[in-house]
């Protein structure tokens, strides 16, 4: 019997219809559309900004949009993982709303956080549980609502986030398609550099948190920058390697849009073409754990059967890696 593999088979997304613009934020902090463009690659992010609806809202969105692309019975779903960094509340996971919300009746599902890393880590899990021949669906859903976290005068962070939800479908291929190697890392070293101090069960939630900002989104971008840098491009390489991959191997860059000049670092050390690296954290900037099923969706049209794919990403913790995968199908 052939080798069992973990191939993508269905991608689907939503992104919030509110747009947050560069010119926009010049008006809350002090900022400029050149400085962010140039410094980021980032033009303008989507906001759900609709009272009382969080992630979850998103993610049955990005959801329901994939199984109607796809033509797919909930009831057929295994397994539903949720990759967020923004649950909707810490106690009760998200993902088992969201599956029991879309249909999902016969699926088990649980939350999967590890920060920007989140996606990339959930697709070793979704195709780890394929391989093990146990489950023939997995549906892995990314979705942050990063607006919820984010000081809007806090021009270090808030130019960078926006929200959005993308999501993939994994089924078991006897082709050789699908998920073929990954590198994934974390040290804990990051904690300090990229952080929300309060709310957890170090700092709980107190009047003193809240008005020192302890809930929102710390970062120490120069440092974050360097280690996204070279941990990002230092994976993407050695995958590349362990694989006997070429750069004229290599179709598609799908890289987490955290800033452009940390993608453009990763393909130049892979010595990609530019048409290759997949881009659109000009129209979303950073959405956490949708970056990676947004450019997917995005650019579903042009991806073919056999196209080999590196997908790299960088997140807090720190939390990285890469994947080798082999896309499965031509729209
Ligand atoms: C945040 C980030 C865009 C800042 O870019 P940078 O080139 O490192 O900028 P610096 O923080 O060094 O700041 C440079 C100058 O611009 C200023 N600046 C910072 N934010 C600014 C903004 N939004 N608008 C205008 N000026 C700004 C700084 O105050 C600094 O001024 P100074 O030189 O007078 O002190 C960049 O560090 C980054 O992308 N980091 C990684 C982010 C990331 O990947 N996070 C998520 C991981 S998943």
């Amino acid at each position: 019997m052939n080798k069992i593999t973990a191939a993508i088979t269905a991608v689907g997304s939503y992104v919030p219809d509110f747009v947050l613009s560069n010119q926009v934020l010049e008006t809350l902090v002090d900022t400029n559309d050149e400085w962010i463009t140039t410094r980021t690659g980032i033009k303008e992010r989507r906001l759900l900004k609709e009272e009382g609806k969080g992630t979850s809202f998103m993610a049955i969105k990005a959801a329901q949009n994939l199984l109607e692309k796809a033509n797919l019975d909930p009831k057929d779903i295994d397994l539903v993982i949720m990759a967020t960094a923004t649950p909707d509340m810490p106690v009760a996971s998200t993902g088992v709303y969201v599956a029991t919300q879309i249909g999902a009746t016969n699926a088990f599902a649980f939350d999967l956080q590890a920060a920007c890393s989140s996606f990339l880590y959930g697709m070793s899990a979704a195709s780890a549980y394929i391989a093990s021949g146990k489950y023939k669906k997995v549906l892995l859903i990314g979705s942050d609502k990063m607006s919820s976290i984010i000081d809007y005068t806090d021009r270090a962070t808030c130019i960078i986030f926006g929200d959005g939800a993308g999501a993939v479908l994994f089924e078991p291929n006897t082709e050789g398609l699908g998920l073929q190697d990954e590198i994934l890392k974390s040290d804990g070293i990051g904690r300090e550099f990229l952080k929300i101090e309060a709310g957890g069960s170090i700092l709980p939630a107190s009047e003193e948190t809240v008005k020192n900002k302890q809930h929102f989104v710390f970062q120490d971008g120069k440092t974050v920058f360097k280690y996204a840098v070279s941990g990002m491009a230092d994976v993407s390489e050695k995958i590349m390697q362990r694989n006997n991959l070429s750069h004229d191997d290599i179709n598609w860059l799908v890289a987490h849009q955290a800033n452009r000049r940390i993608i453009d670092a990763t393909a130049n050390r892979m010595g990609l073409d530019e048409a290759k690296v997949l881009i659109n954290i000009q129209k979303y900037g950073n959405t956490t754990s949708a970056t990676l099923p947004l450019l997917l969706s995005d650019f579903e049209n042009q991806l073919k059967k056999g196209d080999n794919i590196i997908f790299a990403a960088f997140g807090g913790g720190f939390t990285w890696g890469a994947i080798y995968l082999k896309w499965a199908y031509t729209k």
